[in-house]
C-alpha cells in the first residue's frame, strides 16, 4: 500500500470517527433531554451504544493509517504519549486525550453493571469534553480543515451539541422552578 493510501486512511478514519462520536453525543443528549420524542424509544439507546462502539473502531482505523504512513513517522510512543510527535504536537495531543477519554467511556459502559452508577455517570459526562477535544483536534490537526463542507459540519454539529447541552442543563431546573399548575384557577 502506498504512503498516500495510508494518509487517506488516517484522514478518512479521523473524520468518520469524529462524525460517529458526534452522533453518539447527540443521541445521548436525545436520551437525556427527550427533545424529539417523549419518552425516547428503546432503539435510541441501542443506536447510542452502537455509535460509541463504532467510534472506537474508526479511531483504530485512524491510528493504523497514521502508523502506516511514512511521512509523519508515528510509532507507539507518538500515538500513546501527548507532545511526543514532531508533527503538530499540541493538536495531536488533543487527539490522544480524546482517545483516552473515549476508552474510559467505553470500558466503564461495558462494566456498567459491576461499578457504582455514580462512577459510570461521572466518566460518561466526560463525553462532552471528548466532543470538544476531538473537534478542536480535527480543526487544528486536519489536512481537510480548509474543506468548506467539513468546516460547515464542524460548525453545525458544534451548534447542535451546544444547543442540546443548554436544554439538558436548563430543563430540569425549569421543571423544578415551575411545578405543575392546574390549567384552571380554582
Ligand atoms: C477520539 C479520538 C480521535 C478523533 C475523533 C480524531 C479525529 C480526527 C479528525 C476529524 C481529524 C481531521 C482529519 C482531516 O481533516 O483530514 C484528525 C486528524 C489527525 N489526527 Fe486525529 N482523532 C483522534 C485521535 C487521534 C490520535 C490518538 C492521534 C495520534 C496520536 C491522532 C492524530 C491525528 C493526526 C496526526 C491528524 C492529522 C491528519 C491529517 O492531516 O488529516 N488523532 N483526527
Amino acid at each position: 500500500m502506498s504512503s498516500q493510501t495510508w494518509w487517506y486512511t488516517a484522514r478518512a478514519g479521523g473524520i468518520v470517527a469524529w462524525a460517529l462520536a458526534s452522533l453518539a453525543v447527540v443521541s445521548g443528549l436525545q436520551l437525556s433531554t427527550r427533545l424529539v420524542r417523549k419518552p425516547a424509544p428503546n432503539w435510541v439507546l441501542d443506536v447510542h451504544r452502537f455509535l460509541g462502539g463504532l467510534t472506537v473502531v474508526f479511531v483504530g482505523v485512524h491510528i493504523v493509517g497514521l502508523i502506516g504512513d511514512q511521512f509523519v513517522g508515528f510509532g507507539p510512543v507518538e500515538i500513546l504519549v501527548p507532545f511526543t510527535s514532531s508533527y503538530k504536537p499540541a493538536a495531536v495531543a488533543l487527539g490522544i486525550v480524546g482517545m483516552y477519554l473515549l476508552l474510559a467511556i467505553e470500558i466503564t459502559s461495558l462494566l456498567m453493571r459491576r461499578i457504582p452508577r455514580r462512577t459510570w455517570h461521572a466518566v460518561h459526562l466526560s463525553a462532552f469534553v471528548l466532543f470538544v477535544v476531538a473537534t478542536v483536534h480535527g480543526v487544528l490537526a486536519g489536512t481537510d480543515r480548509h474543506n468548506a463542507l467539513l468546516q460547515w459540519a464542524y460548525l453545525l454539529v458544534a451548534a447542535l451539541v451546544l444547543g442540546m447541552t443548554l436544554v439538558r442543563i436548563l430543563a430540569p431546573r425549569r421543571a423544578r422552578q415551575s411545578p405543575a399548575r392546574p390549567a384552571v384557577r380554582p
